[in-house]
């Protein structure tokens, strides 16, 4: 039997693939449904504090904003003691997969002030998760704002967190960083123990009727993922926090493809709500096989190596075959 463990966080996972943030974490069945497909771990979906806050607000304006007698407005309409908002939701969601699931759960969160991020963080912590993924969705569009000045947002976060935190952190980036290796290193002096390459940002689309801005929302493809492996590929020797590729892993030739380049951990998400839970199983069995049929032992026999460092043409991950790449392409 071929020996698929990989390590995460600083967990030891029985294999690397391992469903991220979406709709099917945030449902019991769906995620017992993906350990028994051989999941090695799941990612909750996001808890927001933006949206914990709207909550708030709506039931302070409902109870204390009325037209009408709102002095007494509290005892016409008091809140129910037993009401649970988003964070009491998020957290009994998180207290049933911890226990009814045997494999860990990473709780994920996505924090807008410094004290939500640290309050939030210590609730998901204290309510058992495995480990921390903080999802820093943050589009820089203050033209005044230098680079130096994002990438501290991240670090100070980190910075701070880490203080009250102790369970493994780690932190979905996005590919947009002058310096993506530059950027990674920092993180691992600031405490990180992982990072997870890369978010997608979706691109707001323009609705020609009514010329509002609308939230567009597509699954990926199997493209997307070259750029996650090349950067795994050319960071992978030069940190020792774990890695993570998500984006684009739909084909087990993607995923072997991250493995070799330095991946600890494959997400899956789109390819899943596509074609089921059920689907990381077939993807299992394809890893087994492609490893059989090589004759590896386990998947940390590969891991790595194919990064930057072990490769037989390093400079093939950065620029040299730009030029073959382009004089490559026939009409
Ligand atoms: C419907 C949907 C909901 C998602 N929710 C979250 C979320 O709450 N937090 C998060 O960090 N990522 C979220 N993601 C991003 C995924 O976890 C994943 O990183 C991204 O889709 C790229 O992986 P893929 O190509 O396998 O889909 C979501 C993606 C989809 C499609």
């Amino acid at each position: 039997m071929i020996d698929l463990s990989t390590q995460y966080l600083g967990l030891t996972l029985s294999n690397p693939l391992v469903p991220s943030s979406s709709p099917l974490t945030g449902n019991l069945e769906d995620a017992k449904r993906l350990e028994d497909a051989g999941a090695a771990a799941i990612v909750l979906p996001s808890l927001f504090e933006e949206s914990v806050h709207f909550e708030q607000k709506q039931i302070d304006k409902y109870i204390y904003s009325q037209a009408l007698g709102n002095y007494e407005a509290e005892s016409f309409y008091p809140v129910p003691t037993d009401y649970k908002g988003e964070l009491d939701n998020y957290l009994d969601h998180l207290h049933h997969l911890k226990s009814s699931l045997n494999i860990p759960v990473i709780a994920s969160l996505n924090g807008i002030s410094t004290s939500g991020w640290i309050s939030f963080g210590k609730e998901l912590m204290q309510a058992g998760a495995d480990a921390l993924e903080l999802n820093v969705y943050y589009v820089a569009a203050d033209p005044i704002q230098n680079g130096e000045e994002v990438e501290n947002r991240y670090l100070e976060l980190l910075t701070s967190l880490r203080q009250q935190i102790n369970i493994p952190v780690t932190m979905k980036l996005s590919s947009q960083f002058s310096s993506v290796a530059n950027m990674v290193t920092k993180l691992q002096s600031a405490g990180a123990n992982g990072v997870v390459l890369f978010n997608r940002f979706y691109q707001p689309d323009i609705d020609l009727e009514t010329l509002r801005i609308k939230p567009h929302l597509e699954l990926s493809t199997a493209n997307e993922s070259l750029l996650r492996i090349r950067w795994i590929a050319l960071i992978r020797s030069r940190v020792t926090l774990s890695l993570a590729a998500t984006g684009g892993f739909h084909r087990i030739e993607d995923i072997i493809k991250a493995l070799l380049a330095g991946a600890d951990a494959v997400y899956l998400c789109s390819v899943l709500l596509d074609k089921g839970p059920e689907y990381c199983a077939t993807l299992l069995q394809q890893l087994q096989n492609w490893l059989a049929e090589r004759e590896y032992e386990s998947v940390q026999q590969m891991q790595g190596s194919v990064c930057q460092s072990c490769a037989l043409d390093p400079a093939a991950y950065e620029h040299s075959n730009y030029f073959d790449v382009i004089k490559s392409y026939r009409p």
